[in-house]
């Protein structure tokens, strides 16, 4: 319909209009983004270091967990310095290229997220409820598997999303109601019909959710009903401790989704879509490594352990 309004343009760049415009907001954002955004890098660059560097943490869980530190840096790493920067260079502009380019990776690295909560889920139920066979199930090939399927995954729908958003005309509008280019706003720009693209990101995205979802309810179902045979208090505290902190990021990672979309503080769907992205793209990748490292003796004892050995080594130079 738009294809014969005559002068045709195409567009080369989309314009971000950020989270606010006022300008004092602006920089108030700036300062807490930034800031979100270094705890973030700082603080799951050193759960990959210390599971690194620690054998006695080269174990199926914190192989996992490094896996979620990597995917946790790189969704933020998507969105926020290109948001900071244009605040900064008070520009508002992303090339089309790169707009595509970080709709990509976003998609990745939220997808990936999900799927490894599943696998850290199905982790902790094979350690709990099948112990003696543990080992041989969660085998360094498998594990490699558990790990390689998510990407492959992710990378196949962020594809599939992508190229079907590239099929699309942009036309007159290219003002992105976000702070990246993220599918939703894009979609609700073009000037051709994004109906199946619509369809395929209702399916595609119900079933990224659905299925590690599942995946998580069967395990912790199965966990809770071994947990509750043991009849010693401290061996019941000892077995559910190691999923402790697992258990309280798949709460926030789904208590999330279900209080922004579910229970939404604004009546305007676009603030509800910026909400759910800054929870999910800054908040909880910047929250996961605190978690898990207040939370868990082995991790404190590794990273005090990496504390002595770099002080030792600034004693000797
Ligand atoms: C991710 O997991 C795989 C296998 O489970 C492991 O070999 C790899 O080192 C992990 N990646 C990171 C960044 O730790």
């Amino acid at each position: 319909r738009n294809m014969s309004q005559g002068n045709q343009t195409t567009i080369s760049e989309f314009i971000l209009l950020g989270l606010s415009n006022q300008a004092e907001k602006q920089k108030f954002i700036f300062v807490i983004f930034l800031s979100m955004y270094l705890v973030t890098v700082l603080g799951n660059s050193l759960i990959i270091l210390v599971i690194g560097l620690d054998v006695n943490l080269h174990t199926p869980m914190y192989l996992f967990l490094a896996n979620l530190s990597f995917a946790d840096i790189s969704s933020s790493s998507t969105s926020v310095p290109k948001m900071l920067m244009n605040i900064q260079t008070k520009s508002q502009y992303i090339s089309y290229e790169g707009c595509f380019t970080q709709m990509y990776f976003s998609i990745v690295f939220v997808v990936i997220d999900n799927f490894l909560l599943g696998v850290m889920a199905y982790d902790r139920y094979v350690a709990i409820c099948h112990p003696l066979t543990y080992t041989s199930i969660m085998h360094s090939t498998f594990c490699l598997l558990l790990t390689v399927c998510p990407w492959a995954l992710s990378n196949i729908v962020a594809l599939t999303h992508t190229l079907l958003a590239n099929q699309l005309i942009f036309c007159n509008d290219n003002t992105i109601q976000h702070f990246f280019c993220d599918l939703a706003p894009l979609l609700k720009l073009s000037c051709s019909d994004a109906m199946i693209n619509n369809i395929v990101k209702f399916i595609v995205g119900l079933s990224v959710i659905t299925f590690p979802f599942a995946l998580i309810l069967f395990s912790y179902v199965c966990i809770i009903r071994d947990v509750l045979r043991i009849s010693s208090m401290e061996g019941k505290w000892k077995a559910f401790s190691t999923c402790g902190s697992h258990l309280t990021v798949v709460f926030l990672f789904y208590g999330t989704i279900i209080g922004v979309y579910f229970f939404p503080l604004s009546t305007h769907p676009e603030d509800t879509d910026k909400i759910g992205a800054v929870l999910f793209t800054v908040v909880t990748p910047m929250l996961n490594p605190f978690i898990y490292s207040l939370r868990n003796k082995d991790m404190k004892g590794a990273f005090k352990k990496l504390i002595n050995k770099s002080h030792f080594f600034l004693l000797m130079s």
